[in-house]
């Protein structure tokens, strides 16, 4: 059986074989099962990674199997006060940004009013969360409605720390993305295996299951970015290898492919998160169906959140 291993750093070849790597997982998506053997394994992924077309202008596109534009958020997650925040966007505001690249941050609730009036009109806002249906009596809850309001455009739903630490289950998360959906917002749909599923070889079968939730909910992939996020990798500083993490990305494309549409698995941005940072971005980048990013602690800081950003260059080469 064919073992991978990582070594994308080195200068000729962006793949090497060696030590056992689809640790933990049960099984090969379909593109992977089609190889057993090393021999077999290499053309083909070369072959995924290499120029569509040599004809093609000076700076393309090399390694994007979906259609959709690169996508980076910034989780600010419970960080930040009125000063460390003012610092933040005014960072954010002097960074040069790749045009071809869409970036939207998750500030707390309490500071949206204050990003949206000080941030550049490049970088949308997203909330960390909505309550499941229209505002009233609830305790504590922000309404998709009062986001909007206030001028955000997406909502991140199903992150881990809600899922494990606030307790929302894959049913509750369904419903708030349709919600959300439905009033316009647009949703950034986190899935994600614990370090023990992913031990057990559970980490399709979980993600797969929390794709389904969505799926069964929402009548639209439209306004959906998927965020790859596997919970051991989150905030950890153990971010998942290049290939660790395309073999789920190309394993939830195929999903979408076989359970929603060709066209959904071509155009829905699925997103890497967990322990990115300026230093790794790049050979996460790299990998086909990895079409951006969900970055934590790395997007508290302006300039690094902002090689990420840009990150989207070392998708393309010049002719
Ligand atoms: P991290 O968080 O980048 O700090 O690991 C990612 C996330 O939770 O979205």
């Amino acid at each position: 059986m064919a073992m991978l291993s990582t070594s994308l750093s080195g200068p000729k070849s962006a793949i090497s074989y060696s030590a056992p790597h689809f640790s933990g997982l049960r099984r090969l998506c379909t593109k992977l099962d089609a190889t057993n053997s090393h021999s077999s394994f290499l053309p083909n992924f070369n072959s995924q990674l290499r120029c569509s077309s040599p004809r093609k202008p000076s700076r393309h596109v090399v390694a994007m199997a979906g259609t959709g534009t690169f996508f980076v958020g910034g989780n600010w997650k419970c960080n930040g006060t009125k000063e460390s925040i003012t610092k933040l966007v005014s960072d954010l505001n002097d960074t040069k940004l790749e045009t071809d690249v869409d970036v939207v941050v998750a500030p707390p609730f309490l500071y949206i009013d204050q990003v949206k009036a000080s941030l550049s009109d490049r970088i949308e806002i997203s909330a960390q969360n909505s309550w499941v249906g229209k505002g009233g009596a609830f305790t504590g809850e922000i309404s998709v409605e009062q986001l909007k309001d206030i001028g955000c455009k997406w909502v991140i739903l199903g992150h881990s720390e809600r899922r494990h630490i606030i307790g929302e289950n894959n049913e509750f998360i369904g419903k708030k993305a349709a919600y959300a959906l439905s009033q316009g917002l647009g949703v950034i749909a986190c899935i994600g295996e614990l370090l023990e599923e992913r031990e057990a070889g559970k980490t399709f079968d979980i993600c797969f299951e929390q794709l389904k939730a969505f799926a069964d909910a929402v009548p639209s992939w439209d306004n959906i970015v998927i965020a790859y996020e596997p919970v051991w990798a989150i905030g950890t500083g153990k971010v998942a290898t290049p290939l660790q993490a395309q073999e789920v990305h190309i394993a939830v494309r195929d999903w979408l492919k076989k359970n929603v549409s060709e066209e959904v698995a071509s155009k829905t941005r699925i997103i890497y998160g967990g322990s990115v940072n300026g230093g790794n971005c790049a050979e996460l980048a790299k990998q086909e169906d990895i079409d951006g990013f969900l970055v934590g602690g790395a997007s508290l800081k302006g300039p690094e959140f902002a090689t990420i950003i840009n990150s989207v260059t070392s998708k393309k080469v010049a002719a």
